[in-house]
């Protein structure tokens, strides 16, 4: 594969999207991942992204240094272009202004990188830092009115290096380089499809997994359902135990739904119910992140005693995908962990399981095409996300039996009537959240107190950035008058109109 070192830019994941759709297989890992790991990945050439700092700054992110005498082809975007002019001794500068937005990228010879390419395409800037020397043994290969070195290159050390960003959507032939570098500089094959995927992370599974057991944490959403049906194929039957957990924070009749699911497409099911244990454990917690930690930690020891019930269960497999990594493990290091996802932040020090999280390296939508390539029915592939710790992280404050209430019967409406008006397939996710805000209304002559319910509905295409719904307001009155008149101790409904960023999709 192509491997993309994440120096932190908003467009990493845009690159090795870019490269997947042009049919090459490509991973995302934080750019201090270690020289063993990368190595371990067998790359066949390495991008260094952009990102937000800068190569001088005193804490600079720095990749291993390792990565330089891989002997394989390089291609620095943005800050990766600036840390290779640093490391083969040109210099950098602080630009006095920073360029942002169009430019048009003039080349004289369309080989190599630039195959096909024409002599002026228009590329898309967005930096502060630009090189001012270039390093020895480089030379131009792309010029823009404001940037003499819009891209260079060591072409006999494969080293390719470009100020602008080829992977966003206004770098008119951005994706036709990228390919390039992959097709051309570092030999990669464009056979790749999510078929392909498919086959070799069921190898994969097969390799690690060898004659010992797995135990599957199915939730009923997409991604665990796609792992469970990967494993069903990669393993035999006596290797493979399916578990749900019905932790008391699931939405109204899901649990059944679940387990018509798993029927459905032939997967064994084991269904346990350990809905005390996790409301004993939440009980008096308020704060989000605890919040998240309590129920990882759960998770942990009802799988953990599963599989103590059985021999030989020596591994994990949850469906964690690329934006619970990168959300979890910020690039920025353990303190600017966004927030734990469960599968991820979540999972205690004393676990013992391997785990095996097949896609790990991919986006929600890719996993919905993998999930049809495998041949689970639309219904199942096209349920909105729901997160690992359930109800939990939509009631605010404490959760408890009442709160849970309200805001089961507020989502079962909410979701009602998505359905009756055809906006369920349109949004990415909805949902309700319990503000724990009383306010006072007037039902017939009588004054009440009583609960807030918030309506959060977003469209997206992989949950890394969202923007609010924009659902047409007489939905939305018909849910807010269904929620209010239907659910005693509901008297007010409220629109959440925030995007992802600053915002984040679930409210904690
Ligand atoms: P945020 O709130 O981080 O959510 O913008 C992005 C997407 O991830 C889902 N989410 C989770 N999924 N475990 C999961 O499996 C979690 O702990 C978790 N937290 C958030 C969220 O519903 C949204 O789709």
């Amino acid at each position: 594969p192509i491997l993309v070192l994440d120096f932190g830019s908003q467009y990493t994941q845009l690159i090795a999207r870019k490269l997947r759709e042009s049919g090459v297989y490509t991973e995302v890992v934080p750019y201090r991942e270690s020289i063993e790991d990368i190595k371990a990945r067998k790359p066949q050439g390495i991008i260094l992204s952009g990102g937000p700092a800068s190569v001088y700054a005193e804490d600079a992110y720095k990749p291993d240094d390792g990565v330089w005498d891989l002997g394989l082809p390089i291609l620095g975007i943005c800050y990766g272009m600036q840390l290779i002019t640093q490391h083969f001794g040109g210099s950098v500068i602080a630009a006095d202004h920073h360029e942002y937005g169009k430019a048009k990228l003039h080349i004289e010879n369309n080989g190599g990188i630039f195959n096909n390419i024409s002599n002026d395409s228009i590329v898309w800037m967005s930096h502060g830092d630009r090189a001012e020397r270039i390093p020895d043994g480089f030379e131009v290969i792309g010029t823009s009115e404001n940037s003499p070195y819009a891209a260079i290159a060591n072409e006999s050390r494969n080293i390719y290096a470009f100020q602008f960003h080829p992977e966003v959507h206004h770098s008119v032939e951005g994706t036709a380089m990228l390919k390039n570098f992959a097709k051309h500089i570092c030999g990669c094959d464009s056979t790749w499809n999510m078929g392909s995927f498919a086959k070799e992370k069921i190898a994969a599974i097969r390799a690690q997994v060898g004659d010992r057991k797995v135990l599957c944490g199915v939730s009923g959403g997409v991604d665990s359902s796609v792992v469970a049906a990967m494993l069903n194929e990669a393993l035999p039957k006596e290797q493979l135990i399916c578990v749900f957990v019905d932790q008391g924070l699931l939405r109204k009749d899901e649990a059944e739904q679940v387990q018509d699911m798993f029927k459905l497409v032939g997967i064994p099911l084991i269904t346990i119910d350990a809905k005390q244990e996790f409301m004993e454990a939440l009980a008096g917690v308020t704060d989000p992140e605890t919040k998240r930690k309590a129920i990882g930690e759960k998770f942990i020891e009802v799988f953990d005693k599963e599989a103590k019930k059985h021999t030989d269960v020596s591994f994990l497999a949850q469906g964690t995908l690329y934006t619970d990594v990168i959300e979890s493990v910020s690039v920025k290091g353990p303190s600017k962990t966004i927030k734990s996802h469960h599968n991820v932040g979540g999972l205690p020090d004393w676990m013992t399981f391997e785990l095996v999280e097949p896609l790990r390296e991919i986006f929600k939508d890719e996993v919905r095409k993998l999930g049809l390539e495998l041949g689970l029915p639309k219904h199942m592939i096209g349920r909105h996300p729901f997160p690992g710790p359930g109800l939990a992280i939509r009631v605010m404050g404490d959760v408890n039996e009442e709160a849970l209430r309200l805001l089961r019967e507020s989502d079962a409406i909410m979701q009602e009537e998505l359905k009756a008006t055809g906006y369920y397939d349109k949004v990415w996710q909805a949902f309700t959240v319990l503000l724990n805000v009383q306010s006072v209304g007037v039902m017939g002559d009588n004054r009440t107190y009583d609960n807030t319910v918030c309506i959060r509905m977003v469209e997206s295409v992989d949950g890394m950035t969202a923007t609010f719904a924009h659902i047409p307001h007489d939905v939305l009155e018909g849910m807010s008058r269904r929620i209010i008149n239907e659910i005693d101790g509901i008297n007010r409904v409220v629109y959440d109109i925030s995007s992802k960023p600053p915002a984040t999709i679930e409210w904690e």
